[in-house]
This record gives C-alpha cells, sequence and structure tokens, in this order.
C-alpha cells in the first residue's frame, strides 16, 4: 500500500509527465529499487561488505573497509550469496579464468536479477547490445571489430586532437580566482575528445553533461523512481542520436569512427542494434572513467606536494609512471562483477564455487601489500605501478586504456605548462564526491592555480 501511495505520489509530480516510461514499468522499477535498497541497508546493518560497497556515495569508511577486506584473505562470502575477491591475486585469478562470466546485468545472476529491472528501457536493457556484459563468442566478434579504433598506434595518431582541447579548456580558466577543475576540465576533456573521435557533432554539450550524470548512474545502480527514469531517458535519446548518425555516415562517409565501425570488415557488418550498443558503450565509458583519473589524480598530486614537484621538474619523464599510480592509487573503477560458470580455484584451497557473482574488487587489489610496497604512498616513482588492475586484464581488459592514458598525461602536462609555478596549486574547498559506489571521482574539486 505504502509503496502504491509512494508510487502514485510520484507520478503526480509535474516532472515524471514528461516520461517515456510506461505506468505499470515504473511500478516494476520502484519495486526492484526499493527492494535492493532494503537488502543493501540491511547488509550494512551487520556489517556485510556488499551492503557497505553499496552505500550511496560509496563505502563510509573507505580505507577501514579496504584492510579489513584484504585482511579476511582471498575469498570473503557475503551473507547475500555474493563472494568479493580483495586480493591482487584473487582478481586476476578470476579476470583470466575461462569459467567467469561477464553477462551478470541478466536475470541468470544473482545481484542481476534485482538489477535488470530498474535499467530495462522500452528497448530493452542496455546491457544485452554492450559486449562489456557479453561472453564469447559474440564478445570476442564485437571486441575485435571495435579494438582496430583503439591500438596504442591509432590512439597516438590522435594526441594532436586531445592536445589541443586540453589547451582550449585551459586557455578558458578565469584569470582569477577558483576554477572547478572537475566541471572545466576533468569533464570537458574526455567528453570532448570521444565526441570527435567519433563524429558526434560537438555543438550540444549541455546535452552531453545531462546525460553523463545519468549514466553514471547507469553504472552505479537507480536507486530511485526518479533515477530510473532519467537513465532511461538517456538511453532512448542516445540511441535516437546514434540512429540518425549511423543511417548519416552508412550514406556519406567520413574519417570518424561511427564511420569506421559501419564499414564492412572482413566481409562483416555490424548490424545497426549492434553499433547502436557499441556506440553508446563507447560514449558511456569514454564519458564516465577518464574524468575522475584526471580529478582525482589532480587532487592527490597537489595532496602530495613532493610528487608534483618531482613530476613537474621533469615531466618527460615522470608522466607516464604518474598515470600508473593515479590509476594504481585512486582506481576510477572500483569494482567489477563476474559470475562463476564452473569453479574457480583463486589460490590453493580457496575456490569459488559454480553458479555465484564474484566481486572484483579492484580498489583493494590495487593496495594489495603482497604485491605494491607501502601501498598507501602515492610515489610516482614506484617501480611496479603498472601492475594495477584499474583497467582488469584478461578477455574483458579495458580498450580505451590508451586513449585515458593519453588523456591524463596530456592533462597533466599542459596544466604544468600553462601554471609553471606548481607552489601556487591549490585547492580552495573540500572537493564533492561523486554519488557512484562503482565510480569513484570528484562531482566538484575547487581549485586554484595561480
Ligand atoms: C581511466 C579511464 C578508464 C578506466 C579506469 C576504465 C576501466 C575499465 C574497466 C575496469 C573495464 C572492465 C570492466 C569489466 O570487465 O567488467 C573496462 C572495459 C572497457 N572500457 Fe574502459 N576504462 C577507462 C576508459 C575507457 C575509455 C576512454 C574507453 C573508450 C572510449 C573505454 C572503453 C571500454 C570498453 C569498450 C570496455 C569493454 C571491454 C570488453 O568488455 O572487452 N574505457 N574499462
Amino acid at each position: 500500500m505504502r509503496l502504491t501511495l509512494d508510487i502514485v505520489s510520484r507520478m503526480t509530480n509535474s516532472s515524471m509527465s514528461s516520461s517515456v516510461v510506461p505506468f505499470r514499468e515504473q511500478v516494476r522499477v520502484a519495486g526492484a529499487t526499493r527492494t535492493l535498497n532494503s537488502l543493501s541497508r540491511l547488509g550494512r546493518r551487520f556489517g556485510d561488505p556488499f551492503g557497505a560497497f553499496d552505500a550511496p556515495g560509496g563505502p563510509t569508511d573507505r580505507q577501514a573497509l579496504h584492510s579489513s577486506l584484504l585482511k579476511a584473505g582471498p575469498l570473503v562470502k557475503s551473507r547475500f550469496g555474493v563472494y568479493l575477491t580483495p586480493t591482487h591475486a584473487g582478481c586476476h585469478a578470476v579476470f583470466t579464468s575461462p569459467h567467469a562470466s561477464s553477462m551478470v546485468a541478466r536475470p541468470q545472476s544473482t545481484i542481476g536479477r534485482l538489477l535488470e529491472p530498474t535499467l530495462r528501457t522500452s528497448l530493452g536493457s542496455p546491457f544485452d547490445s554492450w559486449f562489456i556484459s557479453m561472453d564469447a563468442p559474440d564478445h570476442t566478434r564485437l571486441r575485435r571489430l571495435v579494438q582496430r579504433g583503439f591500438t596504442p598506434k591509432a590512439i597516438a595518431d590522435h594526441t594532436a586532437l586531445v592536445r589541443r582541447t586540453a589547451d582550449e579548456l585551459i586557455d578558458a580558466f578565469p584569470t582569477h580566482g577558483d576554477v572547478d577543475l572537475v566541471a572545466s576540465f576533468a569533464r570537458l576533456l574526455p567528453m570532448r575528445v570521444i565526441t570527435r573521435l567519433l563524429g558526434v557533432p560537438d555543438s550540444d554539450f549541455a546535452t552531453f553533461d545531462r546525460w553523463g550524470e545519468h549514466l553514471v548512474i547507469a553504472l552505479d545502480r537507480p536507486r530511485s523512481l526518479r533515477d530510473a527514469r532519467n537513465v532511461h531517458n538517456t538511453f532512448i535519446e542516445i540511441d535516437k542520436m546514434f540512429r540518425k548518425l549511423i543511417a548519416e555516415r552508412r550514406r556519406h562517409p567520413g574519417d570518424d569512427l561511427i564511420s569506421v565501425l559501419a564499414e564492412k570488415v572482413d566481409g562483416e557488418l555490424l548490424s545497426d542494434d549492434e553499433l547502436v550498443g557499441t556506440l553508446s558503450l563507447l560514449l558511456i565509458a569514454g564519458f564516465e572513467t577518464t574524468v575522475n583519473l584526471i580529478g582525482t589524480g589532480t587532487a592527490t598530486l597537489v595532496a602530495n606536494r613532493d610528487q608534483l614537484e618531482l613530476l613537474a621538474s621533469n615531466p618527460e619523464i615522470h608522466i607516464a609512471n604518474t598515470v600508473e599510480e593515479a590509476l594504481r592509487y585512486e582506481s576510477p573503477v572500483q569494482l567489477t562483477l563476474r559470475r562463476t560458470l564452473a569453479p574457480i580455484e583463486i589460490e590453493e584451497g580457496h575456490v569459488i564455487p559454480t553458479g555465484v557473482d564474484v566481486i572484483t574488487v579492484l580498489a583493494t587489489a590495487n593496495r594489495d601489500p603482497l604485491v605494491f610496497d607501502n601501498p598507501q604512498k602515492f610515489d610516482i616513482t614506484r617501480p611496479n605501478s603498472r601492475r594495477h588492475l584499474a583497467f582488469v586484464n584478461g578477455p574483458h581488459a579495458c580498450i580505451g586504456g590508451a586513449l585515458a592514458r593519453l588523456e591524463a598525461q596530456v592533462a597533466w602536462e599542459s596544466l604544468i605548462n600553462h601554471f609553471p609555478d606548481i607552489s601556487r596549486w591549490r585547492t580552495t574547498s573540500a572537493p564533492t564526491l561523486g554519488p557512484s559506489q562503482l565510480i569513484r571521482g570528484y562531482k566538484h574539486l575547487p581549485m586554484r592555480f595561480a
């Protein structure tokens, strides 16, 4: 009864009237988000790690949760039947196992069964068309077709574009006073680069910004009917935009990624549905992850002034490893999910059984003391920073790693070039964290550079 009243009262809210989600769908979605919210609250009350991670905005005491997970060993079982692998070796074993499925946001998975209804639109679930949540052979085929646009060589060819974009953005910083580094730079750089690479007309950044805010919810999970409605509407708008662009590029190809992916390769052609799914995945992945590498990475450099000084003293030498250390120290993607198709032994005597969900905790794996000496220290000269799992490894390793690395590298080089007196760099008030538990990063980062 309370649920019905709540839905009816939300329905009368004027912002709902423009929703494209039918009423019956809204009832279903409201039920699913409430169930997940209640389970998550219950988990937190009983100190369950699944509940702790699922807290809005991420765990309240992240450091304590991470240390207790690492201490608990390579395999931790949640009361909800979900397993967590906090160690580097455990995550690595899962990512490279042929028995780990990525079809997680689907009804066959415990978490997926609850999550999927909150994301399903009238067009279906976005995860059905994203190769990130497919297994071989579909995953292999789609990934192979997309990968040619993301080889290190293909990405290096875009260096000038990334530099030009970074310079344009920094030139627009106010001469005096604060700049919100996330809103004015860290967010806009990856957004402009990915839209330009894909060949999406960049006249409407306000729309992309709104989409970005809603999509980060999709990568986390909708926590209310309003969240779900925003996510649904955004997916539908993106679908419409890409269908229009694909039709245009099939008629008049250009040198952008949409045209490249719309061509036949080795006799294979992506269908319009596959193409729309793949492009929306690239757009979202391109938007919502690199912003956090640049945002949290800059804040970390400012908080560790000796490391910033070292970087600025010789950027050519230190920049590449600074990017790796920033990825290790504050993993933009904190955790990923797999489902076991057969038992996976992650260490002698530690076996994950068949048919369960596994949360691979990248944030803890990247601070595993068995791999990284003094892991809580941010050290841009660390010899093995690159062993981080921020992009995971195995068949689903991030396709955009080279692009993300290039963007972060150019971002810090350009900031140092424009503002060489790094003693003046400072954060001017407390940064605001974004809402996601899965993606960690700042929504606002007020700073001064001069
Ligand atoms: C700092 C920035 C980035 C981080 C931390 C990051 C992280 C990740 C992670 C952890 C995964 C694996 C997810 C899983 O297996 O569940 C992934 C996959 C993926 N990423 Fe990224 N990513 C970043 C930037 C990008 C960019 C810029 C693009 C493209 C424009 C991109 C495209 C993809 C794609 C397409 C996949 C799916 C790969 C597959 O399933 O085979 N990412 N990324």
